[in-house]
């Protein structure tokens, strides 16, 4: 009888549940979109039940769909937004305050203090992360500082802590399993990414307890089962990973020296770098990208905050598209950016800076500017800040990036697709594939449950749909990335403190 791996991908903006087939092709999708809760400049929330409850129904949806019924699903694979913290009583289930959300600034002034202290050199030596508003750690600390009684249920062992992995696998069991994947831990502020556990020196730091925390599991491997009232049947959850180390698998980078960047709500280059965590000197952050089969692979990661969610911010906010696709259309209608760039700097700037107080700003505007010329800033803004990244990335490694496989809702774009080759003087190939986050995941779980035999079967899957040779001269680039990073400049260190 034919089976099927189900993933559900739990990112910033939606949340996806993809079935596959034994071949890695898509059987059928659901996605729902969810509330962003923004109480003030620089902080992003969610509600972590709305998520639960939106991921379960495109679970439902997906199978549905696809005309399966959950005894067809061999195992669920999870890949999920990183960073996201969510406390939650272990009771009731409840959470305690809203998920505070990777993009949340909110403890830039603790990470300033944690800074000044001398500390970052520590928390990059054992974490391979700076120390930034970014990641969990700091986040986590805010809540029990800040939701009234928390530190004390805490004290007492009545609280649970999770990344959106964590969360959703706690209720997809009924609250048996509180764990998390390595990819996620080393995401927090507080995991040692080359002894594979929390760190209790930074865990005392931070002022975290330790009982708070999941049990650190393996990318791929059977954790549990789904509860048989929510999915019609038990279903073996069987493989976890961040999202951005999941697309890293679907892309096929299993190799050393492989990378993908992808184009969701940010965008995120991963460079794998084998059995050895590269430590970065260009601030690049270095990261577990999983755990399978008992081996840890490290990744080298540039992480950029604000990528697809400018064609968001251009439809939602400017109102000067209807949907994100028209971007492409309108940015094309004119033959250049006419000298205009914006830096999307909404919640300060990501890898090579590290700005919590950048902000995002306009340049260049003559009276010839138009929306279109908006939009193709907007669209070249992504590419530039990937050349920025790269350019980091290719220092920090032993061997030059040779080509990025691309992925995510933008890499659909042919128009950003080849403006980004061109200012990377690097060949960017779009596989046939292109939602590889939830296929990493697939794979992962398929991996764990001999649905596929090995990685380089998996290897052997991936398919080249289109390739982007650069095309423009020297010259050109430098002129264009020269006059971004003016742009950049002059949005850094705008909301001083
Ligand atoms: O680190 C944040 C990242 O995991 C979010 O990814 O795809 O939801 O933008 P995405």
């Amino acid at each position: 009888m034919m089976k099927y791996i189900l993933a559900l991908d739990q990112g910033t903006t939606s949340s996806r549940a993809i079935v596959f087939d034994q071949d890695g092709s898509i059987v059928s999708a659901a996605q729902k979109e969810f509330r962003q809760i923004f109480p003030q400049s620089g902080l992003v929330e969610h509600d972590a039940q709305e998520i639960w409850s939106n991921q379960l129904g495109v679970a439902q949806e997906a199978i549905t769909r696809a005309g399966l019924r959950a005894t067809d699903i061999a195992a669920i694979g999870i890949t999920n937004q990183r960073e996201t913290v969510v406390i939650w009583e272990r009771k009731s289930g409840r959470p305690i305050h809203n998920a505070i959300v990777w993009q949340d600034r909110r403890t830039a002034l603790l990470c300033d203090q944690l800074r000044a202290q001398g500390l970052e050199a520590l928390f990059v030596q054992k974490t391979g992360l700076l120390i930034d508003a970014y990641f969990s750690g700091t986040k986590a600390r805010w809540l029990l500082d800040h939701v009234p009684g928390a530190r004390e249920q805490a004290e007492r062992g009545e609280l649970a802590l999770g990344t959106i992995d964590s969360w959703l696998v706690y209720n997809l069991t009924g609250g048996e399993c509180h764990i998390t994947d390595a990819s996620n831990a080393s995401r927090t502020l507080l995991f040692n990414i080359h002894t594979g556990e929390w760190d209790d020196e930074l865990l005392r730091i931070l002022e975290i307890p330790r009982s708070l925390l999941p049990e650190v599991r393996p990318s791929s491997e059977v954790y549990g089962e789904t509860s048989p009232g929510l999915l019609g049947a038990r279903i073996p959850i069987a493989g976890m990973a961040g999202d951005q180390q999941a697309a890293t698998f679907g892309q096929a980078c299993v190799e050393k020296g492989m990378a993908k960047n992808t184009y969701g709500t940010g965008c995120f280059m991963l460079l794998n770098t084998g059995g050895q965590a590269v430590p970065s000197q260009h601030k690049l952050l270095t990261t577990v990208a999983w755990t399978i089969r008992g081996r840890t692979d490290y990744a080298l990661e540039g992480s950029i905050f604000v990528a697809g969610a400018v064609m968001q911010w251009l439809r939602d906010g400017l109102g000067i598209i209807r949907d994100s696709a028209e971007v492409e259309a309108l940015a094309a209608s004119v033959p250049d950016n006419g000298g205009v760039y914006l830096v999307p700097a909404f919640v300060g700037l990501g890898a090579p800076h590290w700005d919590s107080y950048a902000r995002g700003s306009i340049h260049g505007l003559s009276r010839g500017s138009t929306r279109a010329h908006i939009a193709r800033a907007a669209l070249e803004s992504v590419a530039y800040q990937t050349a920025d990244v790269l350019q980091a990335m290719q220092q920090d490694a032993a061997t030059p990036v040779r080509e990025l496989r691309v992925d995510g809702g933008a890499s659909r774009n042919d128009l950003l697709m080849q403006f980004q080759a061109d200012v990377l003087g690097v060949p960017v190939v779009r596989p046939q594939v292109t939602e590889t986050t939830a296929l990493g995941a697939a794979y992962l779980a398929g991996l764990a449950v001999g649905y596929w035999e090995s990685e380089q079967q998996i290897a052997r899957q991936w398919r080249e749909e289109r390739r982007f040779e650069p095309r423009m001269g020297e010259d050109e680039r430098e002129a264009l990335l020269s006059q971004w990073r003016r742009a950049v400049q002059r949005s850094t260190a705008w909301e001083r403190p």
